[in-house]
């Protein structure tokens, strides 16, 4: 396996090989030790700026991409949308140059339109950072959900994973898809047939299966991903009424009890309780809703760290080692890690 990541911009799960996920996973899991100490920051990113540009709301994504560039010791700028000059009608290019214009190393974009990351790739050196654009894909979240299920699953490939819910409006199920797909799961989908695109038929020859009852896809899973019905996208009526959705699709203990005895429940969240998901189940023992929040901030922390070290991709490629070095010194003199560690030591791991 090459430790080099080789990416200069995190546009989405798509494009990225499973030896480029893994490494960012055991780098998220390098950096999940920082926020179990008392002194909760490493010099990784001294000097780097990373600007927050969220033009959705977001609690999780922004606060942790925030969070974990402060860890990193990278100035973190957050960009409100409603009091920047895009309520006077610039546009997102616009914006993104005067953005360039001061330097960042790192742009993280939320966008309500699939692509605009991409775009900002156009006009921008800073590297780029998708938060979710669109119904398109949200790529960390898949990285924070992946993270956590290797935490408690010891790995991913062979697991039986079920998804459930929106699937047609969801970034989150597409990045998963991708994700658990390239790392060897086998992956169902369940939703009422509008929810389910008809673009799926293409990822069911990958091994993705459709159900129609939330059952067929439950049983015997090792994971259920439960997901948000997202009205604010929904343009026409796809299912007669909240209730009915969630007597059919709403994940209660009786689904629960068909899944694997040691299966675990995810939500992204935000969620609607006693809708996609019962409370007993989202406070439950198996669920992990709130491991995931946790992990997303080291996810974005190996992100910013593999990214923003340079905004010139193949510099940083070598002063990647450099910034390594930082940590490995920092580590040491906050005795919060013992030794090196795992994407320090490169070079042991191809
Ligand atoms: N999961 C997720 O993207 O949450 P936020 O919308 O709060 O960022």
């Amino acid at each position: 396996m090459s430790t080099n990541f080789q990416m200069k911009h995190l546009l989405g799960i798509r494009e990225l090989s499973a030896d480029q996920i893994t490494h960012l996973l055991d780098t998220a899991e390098s950096f999940r030790d920082v926020s179990r100490r008392e002194i909760k920051k490493v010099p990784a990113l001294r000097g780097r700026t990373v600007i927050n540009l969220f033009f959705e709301p977001s609690t999780r994504t922004r606060t942790s991409f925030e969070i974990a560039a402060k860890r990193l010791s990278a100035d973190a700028i957050n960009i409100s949308v409603s009091t920047s000059s895009v309520s006077k009608g610039e546009t997102l290019l616009d914006t993104a140059r005067n953005l360039q214009a001061m330097s960042p190393d790192c742009i993280v974009i939320r966008h309500s339109s699939a692509g605009a990351p991409y775009h900002l790739t156009r006009v921008c050196n800073a590297a780029i950072v998708n938060a979710g654009d669109g119904s398109h894909e949200h790529p960390t979240q898949a990285l924070l959900d992946a993270l956590t299920i290797r935490e408690h699953k010891n790995g991913i490939a062979g697991l039986k994973v079920a998804i459930i819910g929106d699937i047609l409006h969801s970034r989150v199920a597409r990045s998963n898809i991708y994700l658990l797909s390239k790392l060897g799961a086998t992956v169902r989908v369940a939703g009422p047939g509008t929810l389910v695109p008809k673009e799926f038929a293409e990822l069911i020859e990958q091994g993705v299966r459709i159900e129609s009852r939330i059952e067929d896809a439950v049983a015997g899973a090792d994971v259920v991903m439960v997901l948000r019905i997202q009205r604010e996208r929904q343009t026409d009526a796809f299912f007669p009424s909240i209730r009915e959705y969630a007597v059919h699709y709403g994940l209660h203990l009786s689904h629960l009890n068909l899944a694997a005895p040691d299966a675990i429940v995810m939500h992204p969240g935000p969620m609607n309780r006693g809708i996609e998901i019962s409370s007993e189940i989202a406070d439950g023992g198996r669920s992990l809703i709130l491991d995931q929040v946790t992990n997303g901030v080291a996810v974005r922390m190996a992100v910013l760290y593999l990214l923003a070290g340079t905004s010139d991709g193949a510099e940083k490629r070598s002063e990647d080692a450099a910034a390594a070095d930082d940590l490995s010194d920092s580590s040491r003199s906050a005795g919060g890690v013992r030794g090196r560690s795992r994407h320090q030591k490169r070079g042991t791991r191809n």
